[in-house]
């Protein structure tokens, strides 16, 4: 850990800082609204809290975890139902900058939670209010936008369940929290990241858990219709998700209903999932007794994550269809007059990359990452422009600047090895086409884009800076961010 000859000093350090000043001063104008938008009447409040607790995650008589959660509660889980008006306060009981994201969640900018870009870092101590009309039922998450492989690495994530009265009546509707934790055998913490795995798939954890256990055994009446809400809140993990002894359909991704797709029918039987992407299954549970089991069988070793046991005397059903949620009412783009853009996702080949002239784990060069809440080395890239590092501080240009209301084509090509769920926020983006011809047409805000694959998403566009990134969180954090701003 020697500085001599790394020619950094805090003259340096002072250059950078006026650097990242200016990012903070590009934030758009709040005041340029095109309409004014209703006023905002709270009809729920609540505080969330980040810090750390306990929880035993390599088994009962195994050492405990020291976590990063919200108000205590690991993978705390939030109900609520549509439209409210949501206030929720985060305190930041870290002792490091952070922030509070509510993913997929359409909202004014301002609340959107990403720093620099729309709101500065919350420092330890300090509190932001998040004003958030919660229109769009659904299975969302929220989670912190600086450090996320280190904080949500750790544990700091949130589910949020917009319910809608008007969906069909399920006998049980379960959250599946998926996510790997990178544990030691003293149940500390390993690296949460490792440039070997920055600049490829990712930092695997190897503990798999669901809602923090092995597996959940669940019960539901023979012939009964179970919702699994699914969520992969992992930091790398791309998973397969698919259901053995039941009769189960997709009838939703990343909160929004699809007509219902037999799970079935879908290449080899499951439903790709990378970070950040959630489905609600509907199941019909046997009447014979036959075990159910859910599971990722894109892992080496099939990972089954629930069993579901029939009781009971069997329900009837007459119709034997799925039960369909009510249709999603989001802006679908208009198609003939939208603008279109292609952008590549590639690893980042930019030579000019400027070193600090400090090694990563040099103090003062983590302070400055931290401070700046980029990631410290540059891997990738959207459309050949990265996202700041530590290795080049300073907001990229936006990589498209549109108009609020006007309809947008995206065509996102992966030209990488590597799989990448790339996510737009402040949108629900309407899936197009796959050139692997694989998917669906969806909303959702969060798309796998896989190796050698051009997919392309459409939306009306809101408006604000929005940053559209890779949800691998090593990748995000190493240059693949970019973002749109829309005026
Ligand atoms: Cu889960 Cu930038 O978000
Ligand atoms: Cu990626």
């Amino acid at each position: 850990m020697t500085r001599s000859g790394a020619g950094f000093s805090r003259r340096a350090f002072l250059r950078a800082g006026a650097a990242l000043g200016a990012m903070a001063a590009i934030a758009p104008s709040r005041t340029g609204r095109a309409h004014t938008p209703e006023p905002f009447v709270p009809t729920r409040t609540l505080t969330l809290t980040s810090g750390e607790t306990e929880l035993h995650l390599l088994g009962p008589d195994k050492p405990a975890t020291r976590v990063y959660a919200y108000d205590g509660q690991p993978l705390r889980l939030l109900r609520m139902p549509r439209g409210t008006r949501l206030e929720a306060t985060y305190v930041n009981g870290l002792d490091e900058g952070s922030s509070l994201h509510f993913h997929g969640i359409r909202m004014p900018n301002e609340y959107d939670g990403v720093p620099p870009l729309t709101q500065p870092l919350v420092g330890p101590g300090e509190r932001f209010v998040h004003r958030l009309p919660l229109d769009d039922p659904g299975t969302y998450f929220f989670h912190p936008h600086c450090d996320e492989t280190g904080q949500s690495g750790r544990g700091l994530v949130g589910t949020l369940i917009v319910e809608d009265e008007r969906d069909p009546p399920f006998d049980l509707d379960e959250v599946l929290c998926l996510k790997d934790w990178r544990l030691d055998d003293d149940g500390s913490f390993l690296e949460l990241t490792e440039p070997s795995g920055a600049s490829k798939a990712g930092t695997f954890g190897q503990t798999r858990r669901v809602n923090g256990v092995p597996q959940l055994e669940l019960t539901a009446p023979a012939g009964g219709d179970v919702r699994l809400r699914i969520l992969n809140v992992d930091a790398s993990r791309v998973m397969g998700i698919g259901v053995e002894g039941a009769k189960a359909w997709l009838i939703a991704v990343d909160g929004h209903a699809l007509d219902p797709i037999l799970l079935d029918d879908l290449p080899d039987g499951i439903w790709r999932m990378g970070p950040a992407q959630r489905i609600d299954v509907h199941l019909r549970m046997p009447t014979d007794g036959a075990p159910v089991r859910v599971g990722d069988y894109a892992a080496a070793d099939i990972y089954y994550f629930a069993s579901l046991a029939a009781s009971g005397p069997a329900k009837a059903h007459p119709g034997q269809g799925p039960l369909a949620l009510p249709r999603a009412e989001l802006p679908f783009p208009d198609l003939d007059s939208a603008e279109f853009h292609s952008f590549t996702l590639q690893q980042a080949t930019d030579q000019a990359v400027k070193q600090l002239g400090l090694p990563p784990d040099d103090p003062l060069s983590k302070a400055l990452v931290a401070s700046f809440c980029v990631g410290a080395t540059t891997y990738w890239s959207i459309g050949q422009v990265s996202w700041a590092t530590g290795n080049r501080l300073g907001l990229p240009p936006p990589l498209a600047v549109m108009n609020e209301g006007r309809s947008y084509r995206i065509q996102i090509k992966n030209e990488t090895r590597f799989s990448h769920p790339m996510h737009l926020h402040g949108h629900a983006f309407a899936v197009l086409s796959s050139s692997k011809g694989r998917l669906p047409q969806h909303f959702a805000d969060t798309v796998l884009v896989q190796p050698n694959e051009a997919v392309e998403i459409g939306f009306v566009a809101a408006q604000g800076d929005w940053v559209f990134h890779c949800h691998i969180l090593e990748h995000m954090e190493t240059g693949m961010m970019g973002w749109f701003r829309v005026i």
